[in-house]
């Protein structure tokens, strides 16, 4: 065990994700039971500058396992892209007396942390927290299981009224630049076709393979397009260009937007967030820094910040093919 730490603080920054209140939960825990001093940072990197901390103990966290957002509230700090912000932050966490620091979040947390880590040489690690899945080294962030839930939730109840209607629904799910939520509850919702950032094929195969759906019997479509896909200038015009190119349905757009991110976080999130948060706590104990603790093949594993911010998301081509298959 590092003798060096005594006291830790705790961020969440970024988009929130459902889970991330079971992360700080377990991040404060650990630290009671390994002794050490825990202190809550609010609104993220952007309180980290501000001073705006508190003690914490694993009183203050009750009742929050179940609950979606996050406790210590979330920020997209712009200050913490400056030097000087920067300089502000790691004053106030010596200051503070803090040894090390336990990011929650997604990439752009983790690159805050890892120039931090360059700059400061301070001890930080990350868990991964985002709806997206976009992060690399690790099966899955927290979030993305009840965002996919509850996006097909949501699109199973758009069948109904689609279905009823004999029409074609465009379906916009959020993902900037990652298609994971789209193809996994695009499959799971039974979707059309499903359209992803990290692969363009085209209005006119949309087309073609609408209409031929349409013709082997098919009376109502729902196609799930990612936030960030290509494929037209944004989903309204998507729309406009298979209404001019077909006939055959009344079509309708429905987005999703920030319902994905909220609601009560599934039991695998819960339990992802409980693994991951001790293990940052561990981590931080056997002397390790500058690393997002993640999951791979159900153990947790250490991962490089670089290496999580690589940024060029995978998606699995097994799942395309599936979703191809299962939707003729
Ligand atoms: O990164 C998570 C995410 O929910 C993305 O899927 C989405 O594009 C983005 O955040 C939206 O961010 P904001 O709430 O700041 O508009």
């Amino acid at each position: 065990m590092s003798a060096k730490i005594k006291r830790v603080a705790v961020l969440t920054s970024g988009g929130d994700a459902p889970g991330m209140n079971a992360a700080i939960r377990a991040v404060v825990r650990a630290c009671s039971f390994h002794d050490l001093e825990c202190v809550g940072i609010f609104r993220g990197l952007q309180g980290l500058i501000e001073g705006d901390f508190k003690e914490m103990g694993p009183r203050s966290v009750k009742n929050i396992i179940n609950r979606g957002g996050t406790l210590l509230k979330s920020a997209r700090s712009k200050d913490f892209r400056t030097k000087e912000g920067r300089k502000v932050a790691y004053r106030n966490l010596i200051d503070a007396e803090i040894d090390a620091l336990v990011v929650i979040g997604g990439d752009g947390t983790f690159t805050g942390a890892n120039v931090f880590n360059d700059e400061f040489d301070f001890p930080i690690v990350g868990i991964p927290g985002t709806i997206d899945n976009d992060i690399n080294g690790t099966d899955y962030t927290i979030g993305y299981d009840t965002a996919l839930n509850t996006v097909v939730e949501a699109i199973d109840k758009i069948r109904d009224t689609a279905n009823s209607h004999n029409r074609l629904f465009l379906v916009e799910v959020m993902g900037r630049d990652a298609g994971d939520i789209a193809l996994n509850a695009g499959i799971g919702a039974g979707a059309e076709e499903i359209l992803i950032p990290e692969e363009n094929l085209g209005k006119e195969r949309l087309i073609a393979s609408l209409k031929r759906s349409k013709s082997s019997g098919k009376t109502s479509s729902i196609v799930v397009v990612a936030e960030g896909d290509q494929s037209g200038k944004n989903i309204f015009e998507l729309a406009e260009y298979v209404r001019e190119n077909m006939n055959e349905y009344e079509v309708k757009v429905t987005v999703l937007g920030h319902i994905q991110r909220g609601g009560s976080p599934s039991c695998f999130d819960r339990v992802l967030a409980s693994r991951l948060g001790v293990g940052a706590i561990d981590a931080l104990l056997e002397g390790k820094r500058d690393i997002m603790i993640g999951i791979s093949n159900n153990k947790i594993v250490h991962v490089a910040f670089s290496e999580a911010i690589k940024g060029d998301n995978k998606i699995d081509i097994d799942l395309i093919r599936v979703a191809d298959i299962t939707s003729v």
